[in-house]
């Protein structure tokens, strides 16, 4: 069996809408079989989108128990079967002035951004093994000497922590064949966005960004690791 013509095995976290739906979606329709983490329900127009696409959808709502999550994932693995890729997408955006942050504000950005990342690879690691990629959605606010936006300071300095996190994380799992990189995207036309930014316009959709990042995950294992690469036409983006 060539590349393309095998099913791969794919976790998305954050998949009920923006970029991580439009990951998802691209999945489905190139016949893989995706593992939608979300604090949401299955919605009604992915299950109707799921159900006329080659791939299949399982879908995890993490207020369960990660541990259960990672059982029930290896549960539809097949015996052959590992998790090919964990696409780490679920991010907030808290967009306030550093000097009117509270402690709660820093607990929820790190909590959301870096320590789910933390606790989803976790769980998850023992599914995944040569071959296997590990991508995590960061920012360009997050990159070193980037262009940076008042109000993000929390948002981006959470963003830098997951970035040097992939450079560090892919040297310990060098030997294991499980490579770990980083996409630091620019503006993608979100709720996300749209809640931080009213009015700007993003030069991206997320259809467009979310087929970027799956194609990334399939194939960028081959090519990178340990790296972080800006998806961004300038910056600012
Ligand atoms: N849009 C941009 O311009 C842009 C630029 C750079 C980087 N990014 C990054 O791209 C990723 C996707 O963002 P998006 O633009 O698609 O934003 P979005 O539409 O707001 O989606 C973000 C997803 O993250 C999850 N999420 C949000 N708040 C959360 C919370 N408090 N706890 C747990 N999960 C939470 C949600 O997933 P569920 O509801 O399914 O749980 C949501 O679907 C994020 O990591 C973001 O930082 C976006």
């Amino acid at each position: 069996m060539n590349d393309s013509d095998y099913k791969k095995n794919i976790v998305v976290t954050g998949a009920s809408r923006g970029i991580g739906l439009a990951t998802v979606k691209y999945l489905l329709s190139s016949g893989h079989r995706v593992f939608g983490l979300s604090r949401q329900n299955l919605h009604a127009e992915l299950a109707t989108f799921s159900a006329d696409q080659p791939g299949e959808l399982h879908w995890y709502t993490t207020d369960t128990d990660l541990a259960l999550v990672s059982q029930a994932v290896s549960g539809v693995l097949s015996e052959n079967e590992q998790l090919d890729g964990l696409i780490h997408n679920a991010g907030l955006l808290i967009n306030k002035p550093f000097s009117e942050t509270t402690e709660d504000d820093w607990v929820m950005q790190f909590e959301v951004n870096v320590f789910m990342v933390f606790r989803c690879t976790r769980a998850l690691e023992s599914l995944m093994g040569p071959g296997s990629h590990v991508v995590h959605i960061t920012s360009m606010g997050g990159v070193q000497g980037s262009s940076k936006f008042p109000g993000l300071s929390l948002y981006s300095a959470a963003k830098g922590a997951v970035s040097i996190f992939t450079e560090s994380l892919s040297t310990e799992w060098v030997d294991r064949g499980i490579a770990v990189n980083a996409l630091a995207l620019g503006a993608v036309q979100t709720e996300m966005l749209d809640e931080a930014f009213p009015g700007l316009e993003a030069p991206v959709q997320p259809a467009e960004m979310g087929g970027y990042v799956a194609d990334f995950c399939l194939k960028g294992h081959r090519l990178f690791n340990g790296k972080i690469l800006q998806v961004a036409m300038q910056n600012p983006a």
